[in-house]
């Protein structure tokens, strides 16, 4: 399993991760990720899945990094303070390794919320700082209101289907060293499953994607799951968090990590697929 730098930590995470969204199983997918090298887990309180993350970290814990959010809605100073505690309690830790603002809300003032998150890192609470689903703009509102703790992450919605954050969030976020997770890798499924096929989708040119990236599988010789995965993993400053509830699966997803596809096959699958 090939490494990143967390944003301007100095730590490294995978650049496969766990997602845990609609993660049903019990703690096997997981420990078996773990056990792969993907040993970072991403959940959050809205999921409800904190409590069966600790189970699978249970005896583990320090080989594991784990993220969760606060929700969008508890962005209130008080009420991160609330939720990261709830948090720490269901996953069963002392700390959480990266603490993400789930969704801005723009009915809260950023700089009350950023406070908050800066006060759990100096009491030992989180070690890093993470966003989700934040524009530039909104990246540059919440480090302007943390000085004094650099933002590591923005997690995004990022997939062969969906390329609109390479326009801007992507490139702001190599320039000011924030490690982009992209989450829906596989696009829920989707990329995996594809549209119903048929002759006259593939003649009106709508299975272009679907076929490239069989196209490009079968050239490879991994799956289309690997393939979708690869491809946004083994870009610089970015890792992929699919969620699987299968041990079967769960492997085959850490298998996307540690070869790459040619420039070609590259270049294939984004003609197909385009911004
Ligand atoms: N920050 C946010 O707002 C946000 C939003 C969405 C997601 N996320 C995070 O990102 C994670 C991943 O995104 P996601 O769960 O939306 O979607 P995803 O990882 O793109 O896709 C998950 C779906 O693909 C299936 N799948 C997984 N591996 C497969 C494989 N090798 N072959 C065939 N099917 C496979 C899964 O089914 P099985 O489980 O049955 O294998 C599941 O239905 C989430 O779990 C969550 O942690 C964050």
């Amino acid at each position: 399993m090939e490494r990143k730098l967390l944003g301007a930590s100095g730590v490294t995470i995978p650049e496969i991760g766990l997602g845990t969204w609609r993660y049903t199983s019990g703690p096997e997918p997981l420990r078996r990720g773990i056990a792969l090298g993907a040993n970072l887990i991403d959940t959050a309180e809205m999921y409800r899945t904190e409590a069966a993350v600790g189970e699978a970290v249970a005896g583990i814990r320090e080989q594991v990094f784990i993220a969760t959010k606060v929700l969008g809605s508890n962005l209130r100073y008080d009420a991160v303070l609330r939720a990261a505690d709830r948090s720490l309690r269901l996953l069963g830790v002392d700390k959480i390794d990266l603490y993400q603002i789930h969704w801005p809300n723009p009915r809260v003032p950023i700089a009350e919320t950023m406070p908050a998150m800066a006060k759990l890192v100096s009491d030992g609470l989180v070690d890093y700082v993470g966003v989700s689903n934040f524009s530039v703009g909104d990246l540059q509102a919440a480090q302007a209101a943390m000085p004094n703790v650099p933002i590591v992450s923005n997690q995004i919605l990022y997939n062969l289907r969906r390329r609109g954050a390479e326009r801007d969030v992507i490139p702001y976020c190599r320039q000011h060293d924030i490690t982009v997770i992209a989450y829906s890798p596989l696009h829920e499924g989707a990329l995996v499953s594809g549209p119903a096929g048929g002759r006259v989708r593939r003649a009106l040119g709508l299975n272009r994607g679907q076929d490239a990236l069989a196209d490009v599988a079968a050239e490879t010789g991994k799956t289309v799951a690997q393939v979708a995965i690869n491809w946004v993993a083994d870009q610089p400053g970015i890792v992929a968090i699919p969620k699987s509830n299968s041990v079967a699966r769960t492997e085959a997803n850490c298998n996307a990590s540690g070869w790459r596809l040619t420039a070609g096959q590259r270049r294939t699958l984004e003609q197909a697929f385009p911004v």
